[in-house]
């Protein structure tokens, strides 16, 4: 599959949708508590979508069960909502969440700390993940490449101590969830396919606390890593402009 360029006309389609994205990310934020659970997030998020009259980005993809993934503490990603995943103080949780609008995909993921007491090695964590997706968003312009972003979100992550997930990538987006290329957060600066002004990619560094393997559990969608350390997950949808990048899921 080729890469395919949007233009000013479809990008605005496109912030619509991550418009949708980001409110309903916030609200789910807003309801992260607890003794929540996280089949409750799953549900305001099903309301959301209602309500603006946007459909699921993830429900059905491959099979995906539901409209949220919520990964929980040494979870990385694609955790499925569950009546029984009661979230505790001190818990993480990344919520990671699509929708469609007009035919256009927006897909965006936070990781949100559970009640007021977390551990400041956990919250480093949260810091150093968003940081280091601020950081490959701000090397996004036309000419760079896809090695810039990989090498900026790993510059960030190891610096820390922390490591980059190897076996799951950001990607391009549009009237696909997933589009090409592939958007690695790993890589060596000048290396890659070089960002053209009218690309749309989602990227979504999953960092873990400590070494990155992950696998993958039994009901063949979880995510876990293998050491058991807590990993975090932060993701926007970024337009490559003339000037550089706008972010469609802020
Ligand atoms: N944000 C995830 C991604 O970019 C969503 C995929 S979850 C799935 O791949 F359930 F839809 F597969
Ligand atoms: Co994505």
């Amino acid at each position: 599959m080729a890469v395919v360029l949007k233009s000013p006309q479809e990008i605005e389609k496109m912030r619509v949708a991550g418009q949708v994205v980001r409110e309903i990310l916030e609200l789910l934020r807003s309801q992260v508590k607890p003794g929540a659970t996280t089949l409750d997030l799953e549900k305001a998020a099903e309301a959301g979508l209602r309500e603006r009259g946007a459909k699921a980005a993830f429900k059905g993809y491959h099979g995906y069960p539901c409209v949220l993934c919520a990964s929980v503490n040494s979870e990385v990603v694609h955790g499925i909502p569950s009546r029984k995943r009661v979230l505790k103080e001190g818990d993480i949780v990344s919520l990671d969440f699509g929708a469609v609008v007009d035919g256009y995909f927006g897909d965006s993921a936070i990781t949100v700390a559970v009640g007021a007491k977390i551990a400041p090695e956990t919250e480093r964590l949260l810091r150093v993940t968003e940081a280091s997706l601020q950081s490959a968003i701000a090397v996004v312009k036309p000419g760079a490449t896809l090695g810039d972003i990989g090498a900026a979100v790993q510059g960030v992550v190891e610096a820390e101590g922390f490591s980059v997930v190897r076996d799951f990538v950001g990607h391009g987006i549009g009237v696909h969830m997933h589009e090409d290329p592939q958007v690695p957060n790993f890589g060596e600066a000048g290396h890659g396919m070089k960002l053209r002004a009218g690309m749309v990619i989602a990227i979504e560094p999953m960092v873990n606390a400590g070494k990155p393997d992950v696998r993958v559990l039994k009901d063949g969608w979880t995510a876990v890593t293998d050491d058991g350390s807590m990993s975090a997950h932060f993701e926007h949808t970024v337009a490559v402009t003339p000037t550089g990048a706008r972010v469609l899921t802020e």
